[in-house]
């Protein structure tokens, strides 16, 4: 007797208990005889002919947020990466599921756009996304391979300028109507900057702060937007060793300010810094930024924008830096207290740095 499981092709629910969802999703993806007998049913997913539809192997890979990756090897020697499609489950339930039943829905479309607009000149990469699994949530997708490691400093002066051109050319590209269509649901724009605003609150202690955070808002609002990756950071950003730089874990594209991306990398980036003990965030940050802004097409008030989502993602990652980093204990009081001097008003050459990529001398530097 097999196992009582839904059948497939007929496992439309209507629960909005995402745990569930996973668990369902987990039972199937992490059996053979499962795989095959989805990849096999017509409900499901069509693979590209060369690629076969019989999986003869199957492995958990180690997520970060996510409860199922799997890595299935093809009869025909073809891996691809099955990954499941609900994020941040583990890492911050308070995200809860809202707006569940959408996010999913396109996520191979935006993958494949982000990875056609990058332009042939750098070396950056996204796995192609083959198919979706609408019934699990799964996206099937191109096996980047075992051997690749986050980015690190070491490789920040190779892989940083290639990521500023190849984000801008993203950024730049005009996003066709089935990607409008795979996110025209509830407020996005919201959901994407809601948690990290609750970060932010114990932070708004004056009238001035928060005057500042309305006007962000307000800019915000009204600024154009572009397909986005929605979680840039050094563990999304997969470097192989002479090969291309890898950007995974398209949870949270979507379309929206592409501030939002270049203040939440930035962020990253200064973490990582500091992390490492080097205090000038600047070097970095500037290295990927120049090269973007040589290439970017930005909207008025961009800068703006772009360090306050910069300020946005520091007070969010505080309190997960051990999920980030963190080899250093100090590393939360002193992003802290830089936070809390940029709160109140951001130098002026950390905004200069947003606007024209070049680090302007010494004023951050004193302000340590
Ligand atoms: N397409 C892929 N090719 C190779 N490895 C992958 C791929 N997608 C995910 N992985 C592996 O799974 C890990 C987590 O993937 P990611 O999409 O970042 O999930 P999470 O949402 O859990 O952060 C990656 O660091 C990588 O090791
Ligand atoms: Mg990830």
């Amino acid at each position: 007797m097999k196992p009582a499981m839904p059948q497939v092709g007929l496992m439309e629910t209507s629960r909005s208990d995402g745990l569930v969802l996973v668990a369902e999703a987990r039972a199937r993806y992490t059996s053979l005889d499962w795989i095959n007998r989805i990849l096999g049913s017509p409900a499901c997913p069509t693979l590209p002919p060369h690629i076969g539809t019989r999986v003869v192997r199957v492995d958990e890979q180690e997520g970060n947020a996510s409860d199922l990756i799997v890595r299935c090897t093809f009869e025909s020697g073809h891996t691809l990466i099955g990954k499941h499609f609900l994020p941040v489950i583990k890492a911050k339930p308070e995200m809860a599921f809202r707006g569940l039943e959408e996010r999913g829905q396109g996520i191979d479309v935006r993958m494949n756009l982000f990875r056609q607009s990058l332009p042939d000149r750098t070396t950056a990469r996204v796995p192609e996304a083959y198919a979706y699994d609408a019934v699990n949530r799964v996206v099937w997708m191109e096996d980047a391979g075992e051997e690749l490691t986050p980015l690190q400093p070491v490789h920040w002066a190779t892989c940083l300028p290639a990521l500023g051109t190849a984000l801008a050319a993203v950024h730049r590209r005009e996003v066709p109507a089935a990607v409008h269509v795979s996110v025209d649901q509830p407020p996005l724009r919201s959901s994407l900057i809601e948690y990290p605003f609750r970060a932010l609150d114990r932070y708004l202690t004056t009238g001035s702060r928060r005057a500042r955070w309305r006007r962000f808002l307000a800019a915000d609002a009204s600024a154009g937007h572009a397909l986005i990756h929605g979680d840039l950071s050094h563990k999304n950003i997969l470097v192989a060793p002479d090969g291309p730089i890898w950007l995974l874990d398209f949870d949270r594209s979507n379309l929206a300010n592409p501030a939002y991306d270049v203040g939440f990398f930035a962020a990253h980036l200064a973490i990582q810094a500091w992390d490492t003990g080097l205090e000038d965030v600047r070097t970095p940050i500037s290295l990927f930024l120049a090269s973007y802004l040589a290439d970017a097409r930005t909207d008025e008030g961009f800068d703006f924008c772009a360090v306050h989502y910069f300020l946005l993602t520091l007070a969010y990652r505080i309190d997960s830096l051990a999920f980030l980093c963190a080899h250093d204990p100090g590393l939360r009081d002193r992003i802290e207290l830089h936070l809390s001097r940029w709160l109140d008003a951001p130098p002026g050459d950390l905004e200069a740095l947003f606007r024209t990529g070049s680090p302007a001398p010494e004023e951050t530097r004193s302000s340590h």
